[in-house]
């Protein structure tokens, strides 16, 4: 694409065609301040935030929806432009009721932060501003606050051109106007707490997180969502070692820059049903007698085991779980459950909800290992090593039979009746990679500390007469002395995996 060369406030800059000036401008780290626009949408224009002066010309004109031109001189901090971002300012807070103190939005509200940027005049304003109605649930999980929408449109546009289903609108004109749904139906669609995040104000909030803790206490680390194979790119927010939300983390090759509203809501399982200490049929042991118990049985028994593998397990265990069944075990046969399925929906959801089920597949594979789906005919062998359970009802009967050693991050029936039950840490308590749908291997990173310790770390001690015992420290030594070679990517290390993961 042809390049322009293009001046912001005397900065040249060289630029493709077609580039709106807001973009333009960050591309030199400078700010034009902007409420309706947003990258992923179509350009509205409606709230005049963005007015910059280009030499020449004799109006301001709107950054979002000027693009570059070859020679064009742009000022973005003339005292033109200035009075202008304030004069929007006070249009805007004409019937805002500047309620921060009790708004969710606060401390990621663009009304404030560029009032602290841009404005910091005292109000004019004395009449009455107009009432309107206050935080109710337009949807199950999504709560409106009519007050404090500045009519941007960008909800309205999210559901219409990304999502496609267009079920939202402005409903009467100038500051009458609030956002609705057509024929004032519930606002329940799969991807509807999106609009919360995008919203630049606190007029759309998330009903699961409003309230439960200040956005600038909570800390955020690079993830991936484990609600189904898609693995869309995710932050997790965290504070004294607990979620308290998912939020989309943008990724173009992935989830572009949303999640689905079950993913979103899927931090909640991090802090359920965990368990939390090694068992023997249901009673509390210590992780060292857990341990040996289970050496001695691959060192004596080993002729007689079985390995099934719950698809929701990173790559770096699957290889160890590779290797201990290939080099050790000498068995070549691995088993594996899947979850339930789900209907892909041609937005995100991919029908396989076992995050890492093309990991699994793919590293077996190259181990050269036979992978099965669990069958209640199969013939299992006397003792069963389960990795991660998550063990549908049909196999729980048949399971029971055997001598089930399961290491799992959750517990329930099933799990506490094992003979061992080893806790391991939740994909939000490690390191590790995973391979989605579409190929893409993305790292993950440990948001919060747990007292388990990682599947690598058991199965290394099972493996340790195999390799030098430091090459399976852990996941990043995995990763870079076994992994990567073995999926093509030999010159990729575990610390240089881009944030947006790479294509296999
Ligand atoms: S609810 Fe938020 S995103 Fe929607 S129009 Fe109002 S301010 Fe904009
Ligand atoms: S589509 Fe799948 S990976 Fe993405 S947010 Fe939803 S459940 Fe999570
Ligand atoms: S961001 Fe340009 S007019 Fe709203």
């Amino acid at each position: 694409m042809a390049l322009c060369n293009i001046k912001i406030n005397g900065k040249p800059l060289s630029v493709e065609e077609g580039t709106n000036l807001i973009e333009a401008a960050k591309l030199l780290n400078i700010e034009i301040p902007h409420f309706c626009y947003h990258r992923h949408l179509s350009v509205a224009a409606n709230c005049r935030m963005c007015l910059v002066e280009v030499k020449n010309s004799p109006k301001l004109v709107p950054a979002c929806q000027t693009k570059v031109s070859d020679g064009m001189e742009v000022f973005t901090d003339t005292e033109r432009v200035k009075r202008a971002q304030a004069a929007i300012m006070e249009f805007l807070f004409i019937n805002h009721p500047v309620d921060c103190p009790i708004c969710d939005q606060a401390g990621e509200c663009y009304l404030q932060e560029y009032y602290m940027k841009f404005d910091k005049t005292l109000s004019r304003y004395k009449e009455e501003k107009n009432k309107k109605r206050k935080a109710y649930l337009i949807g199950p999980r999504v709560i409106y606050d009519a007050e404090r929408c500045i009519l941007c449109t960008r909800c309205i546009r999210f559901m219409e051109e990304v999502i496609k289903r267009p079920v939202l609108g402005i409903k009467y004109r100038g500051d009458k106007g609030y956002i609705t749904t057509f024929k004032d139906e519930t606002f329940d669609d799969p991807y509807s707490v999106n609009t919360a995040d995008i919203c630049p104000v606190g007029a759309l909030t998330s009903a699961d997180f409003r309230f439960r803790v200040r956005v600038w206490e909570l800390t955020e680390t690079d993830s991936i969502c484990w609600g189904c194979s898609k693995n869309c790119s995710v932050k997790v927010c965290h504070k004294n070692n607990i979620v308290y939300r998912f939020l989309p983390r943008t990724n173009e090759n992935v989830n572009r820059f949303f999640i689905c509203d079950e993913g979103r809501l899927s931090y909640k399982l991090i802090h359920t049903d965990r368990l939390n200490y090694a068992l023997r049929r249901g009673n509390q042991i210590d992780s060292e007698s857990a341990q040996s118990f289970i050496s001695e049985i691959v060192a004596s028994d080993s002729q007689n085991i079985s390995l099934v593998v719950s698809p929701s397990v990173n790559n770096e265990s699957l290889y160890l779980i590779g290797r201990l069944a290939r080099d050790v075990l000498k068995n070549s046969n691995i088993y594996f459950v899947q979850a339930e399925t789900w209907e892909e929906d041609g937005i995100l959801k991919s029908r396989i909800r076992d995050y890492n089920y093309f990991g699994f597949v793919r590293v077996m594979k190259s181990l050269g290992l036979n992978i099965a789906e669990l069958k209640t005919d199969l013939q299992l062998k006397k003792t069963v090593l389960l990795f991660g359970a998550n063990m549908r009802d049909e196999y729980k009967n048949i399971l029971r039979q055997k001598r089930v050693i399961v290491f799992d991050t959750h517990t329930d029936d099933f799990v506490r009746s094992a003979e061992i039950a080893v806790p391991v840490t939740s994909l939000y308590e490690d390191d590790g990679t995973v391979i989605n749908s579409d190929g893409i291997l993305q790292r993950y990173k440990r948001a919060v500390e747990s007292e388990s310790l990682a599947m690598v770390y058991y199965l290394r001690n099972l493996l340790s007469d195999l390799d030098d015992e430091y090459l399976f420290e852990n996941e990043e030594s995995v990763f870079d002395n076994f992994l990567s070679p073995l999926l093509g990517i030999r010159d990729m290390k575990f610390a240089g995996i881009p944030p947006e993961g790479i294509r296999l």
